[in-house]
């Protein structure tokens, strides 16, 4: 609904050329092109789409960081060679891709230029990157807020399944490995060989079961694939309409702080005040809540709103579970709330004795849709009530015609049918 929206809204917009002077402007040839190997970072896009046109000064800037590199950057007009959109699947725009030769892979997170190029630098080296030199722990420290790290000798089942683990992942994350003398310069290590987390300053270990026999394999497959899962998000993240889909797959409950942000990014003082009071509770009770719950901020309501279906007042506090998309708020004012009912509450989630809101089912979902259909519309009202109802009045005006006329013709043929039928039963 949304897009109907930007679309009618980027009819009035005079089309704005911006200087993308860097990026290359590809054409259905590219299908043969990318054979050639190479590594492409391709923005899918289509010239109606409002999502596409606020890209564009962000593609901009990418394709002018990745200049000197061998990632060639370059977009895709989909509406001119439709052949394009079905050999690469895309199915949304604007969608991303990194491609080298005959893989492709698709860039799920926010779309800001810093995790557009994180991304591109993560696809465009080999899945685990090896550390040669000591002081490179302290560079990757300060480049990667989080990361994985191998520490031991590259052969045995741990080194195999990191391996396999971060090729599948390599997309959502950094993966490295480094010798043990290279290690133990950094950080302390009981058993080897070992993988840790690196997030916000702390190292947290993988914890290998004992008895490594074959059977368990499969076992350590999926163990370290969940704990993986599990620990590649910061402990408090920002959480937006692009990161919330892949933050879900952790498959945990979603703890989320809604607060608003003005256009300087600044928030009000008694939000930050709530925000902190909830985000200790994480940090405080990290070995409690880990592994069921991912704690996060939300600055635009209206996403929180969207999830909730109603305007929720501010700030407020929302738990997702991301298997069902159920949800479940707090019984008193959530600005009333202290860091032990925050503690109380989550413990009422996990044993499933408080009210659960939402959901997926089929009136939940087109009541969705009529709710944000519905905010979009308000939203473009406060934003400019004549552009609105030029939109919508000539629009709404015709389609009652077409409607009618519709309506009116069913009605008719309804009737000669009848008639007809009528004749033959007579006959
Ligand atoms: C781990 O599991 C995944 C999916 O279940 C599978 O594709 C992969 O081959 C497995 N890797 C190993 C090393 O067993
Ligand atoms: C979500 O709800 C389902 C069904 O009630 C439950 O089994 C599951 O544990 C809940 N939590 C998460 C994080 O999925
Ligand atoms: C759920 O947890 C709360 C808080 O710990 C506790 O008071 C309540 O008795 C529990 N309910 C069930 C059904 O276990």
């Amino acid at each position: 609904m949304k897009q109907v929206f930007m679309f009618l809204a980027t009819l009035i917009v005079v089309f704005q050329q911006s200087s993308s002077s860097r990026v290359l402007e590809l054409s259905d040839k590219f299908a043969d092109v990318r054979k050639d190997g190479g590594h492409w970072l391709v923005m899918f896009y289509a010239p109606w789409c409002g999502h596409c046109k606020r890209l564009e000064p962000v593609w901009a800037h990418v394709a002018q960081s990745l200049y000197k590199t061998n990632i060639r950057v370059g977009r895709i007009d989909c509406t001119r060679f439709t052949s394009i959109t079905s050999e690469f699947k895309v199915s949304g725009f604007p969608t991303i891709k990194f491609i080298k030769g005959e893989d492709e892979y698709t860039f799920h997170g926010d779309r800001t230029k810093d995790d557009i190029l994180n991304f591109a630098k993560r696809m465009s080296g080999p899945p685990v990157q090896e550390l040669t030199r000591a002081d490179s722990m302290n560079s990757i420290k300060t480049a990667h807020q989080l990361f994985f790290m191998y520490v031991g000798s590259q052969d045995g089942p741990l080194w195999n399944v990191y391996h396999g683990v971060a090729t599948r992942l390599q997309a959502h994350g950094f993966f490295y490995s480094a010798s043990t003398d290279i290690a133990k310069q950094h950080v302390d290590i009981d058993e080897l060989p070992a993988v840790f987390v690196y997030k916000e300053s702390l190292h947290y270990f993988y914890s290998v079961d004992s008895g490594n026999s074959v059977a368990d394999a499969k076992d350590l497959n999926d163990t370290m694939y969940n704990w993986i899962n599990e620990e590649r998000f910061e402990t408090f993240p920002k959480i937006t309409r692009g990161n919330i889909n892949d933050i879900m797959q952790t498959k945990k409950y979603l703890v989320l702080v809604v607060v608003e942000e003005n256009k300087l990014r600044e928030i009000p003082a008694e939000m930050i005040e709530f925000r902190d009071m909830v985000e200790s509770v994480i940090r405080k009770k990290r070995d409690k809540f880990h592994k069921n719950f991912q704690f996060g901020w939300i600055a635009s309501p209206e996403l929180a709103n969207s999830i909730a279906m109603t305007v929720l007042p501010l700030p407020y506090l929302l738990v997702l579970n991301s298997t069902t998309n159920h949800h479940h708020i707090p019984e008193d004012d959530p600005a009333q709330l202290t860091a032990a009912a925050v503690d109380l509450f989550l413990e009422r989630i996990y044993n499933q004795s408080v009210t659960t809101y939402g959901g997926n089912s089929y009136t939940v979902q087109l009541y969705r849709y009529y709710f944000e259909a519905r905010s979009s519309l308000a939203e473009m009202w406060r934003g400019n009530p004549v552009l609105t109802t030029v939109l919508f009045g000539l629009p709404f005006g015709f389609l009652s015609l077409i409607l009618y006329s519709i309506c009116c013709s069913d009605i008719l043929d309804a009737d000669e049918e009848e008639d007809e039928d009528s004749h033959e039963k007579r006959e």
